[in-house]
């Protein structure tokens, strides 16, 4: 059987209606299948599906758009079911090659997420096993261990999969010869045991023809006293019935208040489990109450457990929204925003150290920079190497800081409050995802301090408003020199300026950087401070910085009051900068003497909507800087 025989009919809801309905009171187990076609992964996935007379499946793609024909009224659970996780992330733009099929056996139903083992492997596999309980890792009896069975096996253990199988496929292949099959299991062995996998279960199959699929021992295998395939299945504890042992948390999604009567907070228990009664803790803010009622869909409980959505209401009237963690009152989790991860990236374009991302933690979102790898993981000889990027399908460790604190635990201790993706800003594509491991301690030991004088204060006595005219263009355009013709007049009016200029500050606070995409993007942040610093002290800052990247410009404009960052284009084009030369530098580029200059071999990213834009061909610097200056007014 291969993938074409799939009953591939439109999935309604009311199919989903019937499938839940029927196997409501079976456990869920979630399991990712790995290995390549050749390995015989479609033909067991058809297997399965076909000997439990599944009752339907369908490509998760068809899923979505069905969704839109029928509406997601009512349904939303059952679509959660199908799309949480990682997999929701489908709608940011990234393209994920996973395969939800469904089937259910007479003690169990399973969702198995069937991910391809092409080159975006990594990508897909992290979707489909972000929320998976096993991983099912198939090898071809005949070729044995393979690098790839050493990747999938590594990122499995890597993304907190309890329970491996190793299913040696393709027995009829090699005559159910045992020697084979213990010889395998042999070598698989030494490797799980190197990168710390604690336990695995080894199963001869064929998916072909049948073999220990359902029912063991086959009479082919009468060596093998293990169970089935599926039999194993319907025994393998599920993630959510260990974390029930846990303490108690719910990340709240939203704040349910469809009357004056009723305030509830909404969410997926993360870890623990939750009694009308318990005392609970809202964090960050610490505020403590006791459980009024948990309440679903289909009515009230008087307790739930990890998995399970629900809504909970409390005794007192305290502050909680969305991004809350509603958790244990006496064990809660702890805020940081300081941390080590182990990252997976997942984009084409690869990761820019000190760029602001989006990181998606649960209901939480914040923006966050990642720094340079500590180092990368080859995953195959799980070797650390140096790195100053990830790039598409690696992984590696690295530091990353959030902009506020963010409520969080080990990825080990809690997937909910442990794993994480990353979305770049402007594309909403999501990049990379990521595993906490734990919080930097220097985080929680810095405070702010709060001073008398304000800003206000600083710039009333200056009898102006602070701004900051942040002159960006390529190298000649004339930035410096209009920026200073700019910094005259203002002077002259009796402002109180400072302006802030490349060659300048690369010469003292920045002297360490060069121009690698980091070094400028770090070289962006720190002028940023500075400038945020010196309209704090009431000043009128103006920058000449070729500033590159729209990301960073974005981001230091963040930090500044509304209307206060006023982003000058020095719209010079690239031909007639090159022309002028005025620093040879161009010269330089050309002939390969300087690596990385902007608009030959390092890009540069227009402002698409800047304050003001001034054209260099059409007017002199006197006349930009007047224009300027008409624009800017009044300044208080
Ligand atoms: S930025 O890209 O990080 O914003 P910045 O404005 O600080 O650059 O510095 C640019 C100045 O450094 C240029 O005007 C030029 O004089 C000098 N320079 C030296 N090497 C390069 C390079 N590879 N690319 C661009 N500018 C360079």
């Amino acid at each position: 059987m291969d993938d074409t025989s799939y009953k591939t009919d439109a999935l309604i809801a009311d199919d989903i209606d019937a499938y839940l309905d029927q196997h409501q009171n079976k456990s869920l187990l979630r399991f990712i299948t790995c290995g390549s076609v050749d390995d015989g992964k479609s033909t067991l996935i058809g297997r399965l599906l076909y000997d439990s007379k599944m009752i339907f499946e369908d490509q998760l793609a068809a899923l979505e758009s069905d969704s839109k024909k029928v509406g997601t009224q009512g349904q939303d659970i059952d679509f959660a079911l199908l799309v949480d996780g990682l997999a929701a992330e489908r709608e940011q733009g990234i393209t994920i090659d996973v395969a939800y099929r469904f089937f259910a056996t007479e003690k169990r139903k399973f969702i198995v997420a069937d991910t391809p083992g092409h080159e975006q492997y990594t990508r897909n596999m992290v979707t489909g096993a972000s929320t998976a309980d096993c991983a099912v890792i198939l090898v071809d009896a005949r070729k044995g261990v393979l690098v790839q069975t050493r990747r999938h096996s590594y990122l499995a253990h890597l993304l907190g999969i309890k329970h491996l199988v190793l299913a040696v496929n393709k027995m009829d292949l090699v005559e159910y010869d045992q020697a084979t099959f213990d010889a395998i299991v042999a070598d698989y062995s030494a490797f799980a045991e190197e990168i710390g996998i604690e336990g695995f279960t080894a199963t001869p199959i064929s998916g072909f023809k049948g073999d220990n699929i359902t029912a063991a021992p086959s009479p082919n295998t009468a060596w093998y006293d293990g169970p089935s395939l599926v039999d194993h299945l319907e025994t393998i504890e599920i993630a959510n019935v260990a974390a029930q042992e846990k303490p108690f948390r719910m990340p709240v999604q939203w704040v349910n208040r469809p009357n004056l009567d009723f305030r509830g907070f909404s969410g997926l228990i993360g870890n623990g489990s939750v009694k009308t009664g318990d005392a609970v803790r809202i964090v960050p803010s610490g505020k403590t109450s006791t459980v009024k009622s948990i309440v679903t869909y289909d009515g009230e409980l008087d307790k739930a457990v990890a998995g399970q959505s629900v809504t909970i209401t409390l005794a007192d009237e305290v502050d909680c929204s969305r991004g809350d963690v509603i958790a244990a009152a006496d064990n809660p989790p702890e805020a940081s925003d300081q941390f080590e991860a182990t990252l997976v990236w997942m984009d084409e374009e690869a990761l820019k150290p000190g760029r602001g991302y989006w990181l998606k933690l649960a209901s939480q979102m914040v923006t966050a920079t990642i720094q340079e790898p500590k180092y990368e993981i080859n995953v195959n000889s799980l070797e650390q190497l140096a790195a100053k990027t990830l790039r598409l399908n690696s992984i590696g460790v690295a530091e990353l800081h959030t902009e506020r604190p963010i409520i969080f635990e080990a990825y080990t201790d809690s997937r909910a409050l442990g794993g994480f993706i990353l979305i770049d800003k402007i594309t909403n594509a999501t990049v990379g995802a990521g595993m906490l491991h734990f919080s930097l301690r220097r985080a929680s030991n810095v405070h702010w301090q709060a001073t008398t004088i304000t800003r206000d204060q600083h710039a009333d006595l200056k009898n102006q408003k602070p701004r900051v005219l942040w002159f960006t263009g390529l190298s000649g355009s004339g930035k410096s020199t209009i920026a200073n013709a700019v910094e005259q007049r203002l002077n002259m009016m009796n402002r109180h300026t400072f302006l802030l200029d490349g060659d300048n500050v690369r010469h003292g606070l920045n002297k360490d950087l060069g121009f690698t995409e980091a070094d400028r993007i770090e070289n962006i942040r720190r002028v940023g401070e500075v400038a945020k610093l010196m309209t704090d002290a009431g000043l009128i800052v103006l920058t000449a910085f070729i500033s590159p990247f729209r990301a960073e410009r974005d981001l230091v404009r963040a930090m500044m009051e509304d209307c206060e960052f006023i982003e000058i284009f020095v719209d010079t084009p690239l031909e007639v900068a090159e022309q002028r030369d005025v620093k040879g530098l161009y010269k330089k580029a050309r002939s390969g003497q300087l690596k990385n200059f902007t608009g030959i071999d390092s890009p540069y990213e227009e402002p698409e909507a800047p304050e003001i834009r001034v054209n260099t061909i059409e007017m002199t610097v006197e006349e930009a800087a007047d224009h300027i200056i008409r624009q800017i007014l009044p300044l208080k």
